[in-house]
């Protein structure tokens, strides 16, 4: 296994450590003059992630004017205004609050017509790649073992695509959605390629509902039955655990 593992008390100290990484990222890049590139997750994970960020802008005068963003999905179909939205879910958590260029911000659009999915999801890959490359990729990780919404079954080479999500994912986000049957069937997601070609990737796993996934994603074999096991393969993945989600491996 070549993922390192850092483990916390609690997610509030490890949420701390990797905003502060993100800070030093954005203000290395903006000494030398160039663009950060933040690949972003949604999900209850990195939810304290922002918050620090929001308060070293406000507090700190931490400026995102240097940051272009991509996000690593979107429910499909879904409007921008629909309060499940992963776009709603990144401006009330962070675009909101910060000084970051709406031309910067990237996120799948899930109105996009079907017969333009295609060509739009080589546009997303072709957009992250102009921009320099992800410098840094934030993930939370999905029961299933997702990443982004790479469900089981996602291949090593994937790009960005329209995904079927799987049942546990749906029943998981079933109470966001107030019952399974509002909850949608397919997503657009960064492929595990797009995730894996980042120059630092940072996965955050919180509780015990966590560890059983994340025991088999650390020391079980690299399948795509678990895609967040490809992961293995990369120079400078790291996963931030606290005890809980730590308390199998
Ligand atoms: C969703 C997102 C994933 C996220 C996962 C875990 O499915 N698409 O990117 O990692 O949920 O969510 P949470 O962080 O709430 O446990």
């Amino acid at each position: 296994e070549k993922i390192h593992n850092e483990i916390f008390k609690n997610s509030t100290e490890a949420s701390v450590i990797v905003a502060q990484e993100i800070a030093e990222l954005i203000k290395s890049k903006e000494k030398q003059n160039k663009s950060c590139v933040l690949g972003l997750a949604t999900g209850s994970s990195p939810i304290k992630v922002y918050e620090e960020l929001v308060r070293m802008h406000r507090e700190e005068g931490l400026s995102f004017s240097n940051v272009i963003t991509f996000n690593l999905d979107e429910y499909y179909p879904m409007t921008k205004e629909n309060n499940q939205s992963y776009h709603y879910f990144m401006n009330q958590h962070l675009f909101n609050h910060i000084d970051i260029k709406p031309e910067n911000i990237h996120i799948p659009d899930g109105t996009v017509a079907i017969e333009e999915l295609n060509q739009y999801c080589i546009d997303y890959e072709m957009n992250i790649k102009n921009a320099g490359g992800l410098d840094f990729q934030l993930l939370g990780i999905g029961r299933t073992g997702h990443v982004g919404f790479n469900e089981p079954g996602s291949h090593i080479n994937s790009g960005t695509r329209i995904i079927t999500l799987d049942h546990i994912t749906r029943v998981d986000a079933s109470s966001d959605f107030n019952g399974i049957d509002n909850v949608p069937k397919r997503a657009i997601t960064m492929g595990v390629s797009t995730i894996l070609r980042s120059k630092r990737i940072v996965l955050m796993a919180w509780g015990q509902n966590k560890a059983d996934i994340i025991k088999r994603t650390i020391q079980g074999d690299i399948s795509s039955e678990v895609p967040a096991t490809f992961l293995q393969n990369h120079a400078n993945a790291t996963f931030v655990l606290d005890q809980s989600a730590a308390s199998e491996l």
